[in-house]
This record gives structure tokens, sequence and C-alpha cells, in this order.
């Protein structure tokens, strides 16, 4: 039984259809890369599968819940569902400690101690335990990324998304994150990745799909579907982007 499934999903903003009958499985311990240009859907699409946009048709589980059922728990459900955005999204009159203990505290109601703990050892996972009082605004683009990540995964997902972890990143920083996202692969987190990290795709990602205006084009391995695509469109996208 999938973790995720999404089926024939219809989304528009107004008279802009931007995903036009989207269907895939995830399974518990995957991690999928979706890549396509900009614009094909790739953001909207995770919007959807935590429910943080309306659909015009089709059906979403995650976890055994669907997702657009009037009768789900939302607050329940982004709590099995983490996401980690381009921009950090930390609360920047927050210290990094409180980041990540305050939604503990209030989301998963434990106590402040244990809270403390716990964010210090993800922090600690993350490669950022020095910073645990500094504000948000001290932190490098990498370091608040990392943050974020370690803020998500202290809700204890069961699936988590990333929108774009590494696009704001200066390159050198990128490969810190990329290392973070590949130990919590290795890990069996199930992922969900919109990256145009090929090196991340190719060594971490069991699936890759591939997203052109508002359909799923082609999926396969990604060292197939990077090296080997079948579609006009996705060859054309391979060669425009840069990898090793
Ligand atoms: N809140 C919104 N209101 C209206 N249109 C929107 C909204 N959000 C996204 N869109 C439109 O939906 C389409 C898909 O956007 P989306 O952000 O999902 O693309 P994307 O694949 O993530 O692109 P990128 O690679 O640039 O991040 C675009 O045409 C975009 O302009
Ligand atoms: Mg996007």
């Amino acid at each position: 039984m999938p973790i995720i499934s999404v089926n024939n999903l219809h989304k528009k903003f107004g008279s802009l259809e931007v995903l036009k009958g989207i269907s895939f499985d995830v399974n518990i311990g995957e991690t999928v890369v979706f890549a396509g240009p900009s614009g094909s859907g790739k953001s909207t699409l995770l919007r959807c599968l935590n429910g943080l946009e309306k659909i015009e048709s089709g059906r979403i589980f995650v976890d055994g819940t669907e997702v657009q059922d009037p009768q789900t728990d939302m607050i329940d459900l982004r709590r099995r569902i983490g996401m980690v955005f381009q921009s950090f999204n930390l609360f920047p009159h927050l210290t990094i400690l409180e980041n990540i203990t305050i939604p503990l505290t209030k989301v998963r109601h434990m106590d402040l101690e244990p809270s403390k703990e716990l964010a210090k050892s993800l922090l600690a996972k993350v490669g950022i335990e020095e910073k645990v009082d500094v504000y948000p605004g001290r932190l490098s683009g990498g370091q608040q990324q990392r943050a974020a990540i370690a803020r998500a995964l202290a809700m204890e997902p069961k699936v988590m998304l990333f929108d774009e972890p590494t696009s704001a990143l200066d390159p050198e920083l990128t490969g810190g994150v990329i290392d973070i996202l590949k130990d919590l692969s290795r890990s069996n987190m199930t992922m969900l990745v919109v990256t145009h990290e090929m090196n991340f795709a190719r060594h971490a990602a069991d699936r890759m799909i591939f997203m052109d205006e508002g359909h799923i084009v082609e999926e396969n391995h990604p060292e197939e579907l990077i090296k080997n695509p079948k579609h006009e469109r996705t060859k054309r996208f391979m060669t425009q982007i840069a990898y090793d």
C-alpha cells in the first residue's frame, strides 16, 4: 500500500489549469525527485499534497488520509508531512532553538526540557549545534536551510516534501544541504524532492518524475531519465541543465 497516492489531480488558478490530471504513487521509504521547467506545476503539486491548495478534482491520499476530505484534521495531517521550502521560512524573532522547541511544545505538546534535548540533537544531526541561541538572520542561507530541515524533522513526519531546498543557496552551501538530504534518504525517510540537482537525483533518488505544463511527461529511474530520456520534451530539458 503506497504512503502517497495521487489520482487524476486537476488544479486551476482562475482559468489557468496548472495541474492537468496528475497521477502517481509513492511507497514507504522511497525518494522521488520531481524536475521540470519553471511553471510546470511542481510547487503547486507539493502544496496540494499537504492541503495548502484547493483542488478541482482528483483524489490525494497521504498516510491513509484523504487530504481534501472536509473531515480531515489538517493539523494532524500536516504533522505527518514535513515541508521545506526554497526560502527557509524560519520565524525571524525566535532563536534557532526556539524555532524548533515552540512547535514541539505547541503542536506535539512536549515538555520544554525534552523538546530542547530533541532540538539540540537534531541541530547536531544537521551540523549546526553551535547555533542554538542565534537568530535566523545571523545564519548563512545554508545554515538556515539546515535549521528548517531540523525543525521539520522534529515533528517526526512520515513524509518529507522539499521544494527546491538548495536553489537559493550558493554552490558551496548547496553540497552540505544535499548531504543532509542524502542521509535522510538513506535512513528510509519517504521524500518528494523538487530539485534540479542531478547529482542528488542520480545518487539518492529511487525514481525521477519529469513534469511539463501540468502533466507528468515521463518517469523512470533517475540515471535512465537523465541519460536516456524517451520524450522530446524531456530530452530538450535534460540537455539544458548541467550535470556531471
Ligand atoms: N497562487 C497562485 N495564483 C495564481 N497562479 C499561480 C499561483 N501559484 C502558482 N501559479 C501559477 O501556476 C503555474 C505553476 O506554478 P508553480 O509554482 O507550481 O510552478 P513550478 O513548476 O514550481 O515553477 P518553478 O520551477 O518556477 O518554481 C504558474 O503558471 C504560476 O504562475
Ligand atoms: Mg516551484
